[in-house]
């Protein structure tokens, strides 16, 4: 018999953060923050993080949905959810029991706290539970062959643990959730995968400028989704100038403001940063790249990345560009040109400055490709050239 529990009250992204922290600890202390938080609660968690990762199934040999049953365990408590798998369509997860489940995978809770957002795994045998039930899967679909039912059972199972058990490709993530960043109009994926891959299995907070669909409230959000599931251990903030809540979701929050409003940027860091990755992909009008610059690059932590995207408006009078082939010095690519001088301040001629700038002691690295930029953040203090060293090259 199936069964349907009443719903419980979801977790928010501080208790899921509490999560994440303790997933990377011994069983008892996940054990006992999933306690205090509820154990319907985090399995409720996990289940949507479940449904969320999960690759779209693809079925060809069967017409209606087919189930497969999560169960997680712990301390004698038995939480269920049924996922509901469709051809082409991402999972529909429900809490309860199926009596047609075609598999129940039951884990202990500790396990899938730590399989979700714990640091990754190098884990590939008995992660779980699987208990086939394939002939009472087979009731709900009489007309097909049992064996039939096993196969669209297993094109079913398959996807659903795809997202527990592999990390996710960032250009095909691009492309699930519509984030323009890959795919044709820009070419950034690769990029952001080599200057993020170190920060991927950390318990990161990501600040996005720029969460997409303009004045559409009801659309958005794409690139936010591609962080969470990139970031599997990330918190994610989309910042736009208007109402994005239709993108909040577990891990994902969004907040209202502009870019160009130093005064709520820093609200807005004091509360939610400091930040691993800020990305700025809002407004592109250079005034404004280089405000939420200036003010938000404090706010990220040493080994964070602060990108910059669609740099060809620093070229574009109609954004506060330049005309023509040098951008100037009031333009995001004039900042960045100012950036390199800033990283070499204890070479310029004359002495060293007793104070450095903001950007001058911080700023470590800088990388740019067409159209984006990442500015690596880090103690910008390796020593002047010693005096000893000539200033002329030897002579010939
Ligand atoms: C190109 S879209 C972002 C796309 C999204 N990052 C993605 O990859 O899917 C730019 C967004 O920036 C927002 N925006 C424009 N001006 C802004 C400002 N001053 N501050 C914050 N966001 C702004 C727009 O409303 C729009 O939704």
């Amino acid at each position: 018999m199936s069964t349907v529990p009443d719903p419980v009250p979801p977790l928010d992204n501080q208790a899921i953060e509490r999560l994440i922290l303790a997933a990377g600890n011994r069983d008892e202390v996940v054990a006992a923050v999933a306690a205090e938080l509820g154990v319907e609660q985090v399995a409720a968690v996990l289940a949507d993080e479940v449904a969320f990762r999960a690759d779209i199934p693809v079925i060809d040999l069967l017409d209606k949905p087919v189930e497969v049953q999560l169960d997680v365990v712990h301390d004698g408590l038995r939480v269920s959810h049924v996922f509901a798998a469709s051809h082409g369509v991402p999972f529909q997860v429900y809490p309860g029991t199926s009596e047609h489940a075609a598999m129940v995978i039951e884990y202990r809770l500790v396990d899938l706290v730590r399989e979700l957002y714990g640091p990754a795994q190098q884990r590939f045998a008995g992660r779980r539970r699987t208990v086939p039930r394939f002939e009472h899967a087979h009731t709900a679909h009489p007309d097909v062959r049992i064996l039939t039912m096993m196969r669209a059972a297993h094109q079913a199972i398959v996807p659903l643990l795809a997202g527990i058990d592999k990390p996710a490709d960032l250009e095909a993530l691009a492309a699930r959730y519509y984030s323009d960043k890959g795919g044709g109009l820009h070419w950034f994926t690769p990029h952001y995968e080599r200057h993020m891959n170190a920060l991927r299995d950390k318990p990161v907070r990501v600040l996005e400028i720029g969460v997409g669909g303009y004045m559409t409230t009801t659309y958005g959000g794409g690139s936010l989704r591609m962080w969470r599931r990139f970031f599997p251990r990330g918190l994610v903030y989309g910042l736009d100038i208007f109402d994005k809540t239709v993108a909040d979701q577990p891990r994902v929050k969004t907040l209202i403001g502009s870019q160009n409003d130093p005064e709520y940027l820093v609200g807005m860091a004091e509360r939610y940063g400091p930040f691993d990755v800020v990305i700025d992909d809002g407004s592109h009008v250079n005034e404004h790249v280089r405000t939420s610059f200036r003010t938000l690059f404090p706010y990220l932590r040493d080994g964070g990345v602060y990108a910059i995207e669609d740099l060809w408006t620093a070229y574009c009078p109609g954004y506060g560009g330049d005309e023509g082939a040098t951008a100037g010095s009031g333009t995001s690519i004039g900042m960045l040109k100012a950036l390199l001088d800033d990283i070499h301040y204890q070479q310029h001629s004359g002495d060293t400055p007793a104070q450095p700038t903001f950007e001058q002691a911080n700023v470590v690295g800088i990388h740019v490709y067409h159209n984006v930029a990442f500015i690596e953040k880090g103690v910008n203090a390796e020593g002047a050239m010693p005096a000893w060293i000539p200033r002329t090259p030897p002579a010939a």
